[in-house]
Parts: C-alpha cells; sequence; structure tokens
C-alpha cells in the first residue's frame, strides 16, 4: 500500500516538471497567459533579443508606468500592432539581416487572439514587470 502511493507521488511530481500543460494552465490563469504567448515566441523571446524587444526589456521601459495605463496601452498594442515605439532601440540592439529595419512593426495580433486571450497574456506581462520592480 505504501509503496503504491509513493509510485503515484513520484509520477505526479514527474508530470507537472515537464513544462507546462494545459491542465497546469487551467488551474493558474497565469500559466495561461504565458501559455497564449508561446505564440509571440516567433519574434519575442523572454529574454533574448531575436527580431523584437524581449518582453522583459518591454516592461522595464514601463516599470513606472501606472498599471491601468500600461494595461491599455499594451492592449492597444497587441490587439492592433504597433510601429515606431521600438524602433532606435532596434536599431540598436538587433542586428537584422532581413528587411530594413526602419519598415520592422509589429502585426496586429487581433486575427489570432480575442479579447479575454488578450487580458490573460497581459495578466502574464504584468508579472514581468514585477518582478524586475522587486530586483531593482
Ligand atoms: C511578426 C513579429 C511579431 C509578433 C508575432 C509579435 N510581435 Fe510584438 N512586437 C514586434 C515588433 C517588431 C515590435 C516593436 C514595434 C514598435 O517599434 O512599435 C513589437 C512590440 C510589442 C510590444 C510593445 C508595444 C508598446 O506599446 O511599446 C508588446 C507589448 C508586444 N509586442 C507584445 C506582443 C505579444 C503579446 C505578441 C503575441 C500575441 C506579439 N507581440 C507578437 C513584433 C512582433
Amino acid at each position: 500500500m505504501v509503496k503504491k502511493t509513493a509510485v503515484a507521488f513520484l509520477i505526479g511530481i514527474s508530470a507537472a516538471y515537464g513544462g507546462i500543460t494545459g491542465e497546469d494552465a487551467k488551474k493558474d490563469p497565469i500559466l495561461q497567459g504565458k501559455l497564449l504567448a508561446k505564440h509571440c515566441a516567433w519574434c519575442h523571446d523572454i529574454e533574448k533579443n531575436l527580431i523584437a524587444p524581449p518582453f522583459r526589456v518591454i516592461m522595464e521601459r514601463y516599470r513606472n508606468v501606472p498599471d491601468d495605463t500600461l494595461r491599455k496601452q499594451l492592449f492597444q498594442s497587441i490587439k492592433f500592432g504597433s510601429k515606431g515605439k521600438w524602433e532606435e532601440w532596434m536599431k540598436k540592439n538587433l542586428k537584422l539581416k532581413m528587411g530594413k529595419l526602419d519598415t520592422m512593426y509589429m502585426p496586429a495580433q487581433k486575427p489570432y487572439y480575442n479579447d479575454e486571450e488578450i487580458n490573460k497574456i497581459i495578466n502574464w506581462l504584468m508579472t514581468l514587470k514585477k518582478e524586475e520592480t522587486v530586483k531593482q
């Protein structure tokens, strides 16, 4: 009896460490946002420079913007796209070999995500802002 319980416990643990699953996300709304944001990873990593500013860098820039204002701005940028705000940063930090830098922009994500999903992603992004504030 005791043995069986121990085995079941171990299986439970290894599954939970195998990356975020749909099951984990159901229990944790913040993880849901992170899971949805995996599709943004074509262009944005959390930490690394890909072909767009990393999420950590974006949230660092807006660290002093009040949460309500920032949520509205992020919603606009994600739903309808963004252009020009990161042009200087991208010129300086990204070594793009494709296309012209000054035509780089973020396409509207409206066709891929509904408002509820966008808000879930924003809830997750806001946790990056908080982490950054604590570190400073
Ligand atoms: C095709 C590449 C691409 C994809 C896919 C993409 N982005 Fe972006 N994103 C960019 C670029 C490029 C910028 C910089 C735009 C600018 O200069 O204003 C940007 C900027 C942003 C910003 C900063 C906006 C601001 O107001 O400063 C946020 C937040 C953001 N993206 C979130 C997301 C999220 C969340 C997703 C997925 C739902 C996503 N992006 C998908 C390329 C992309």
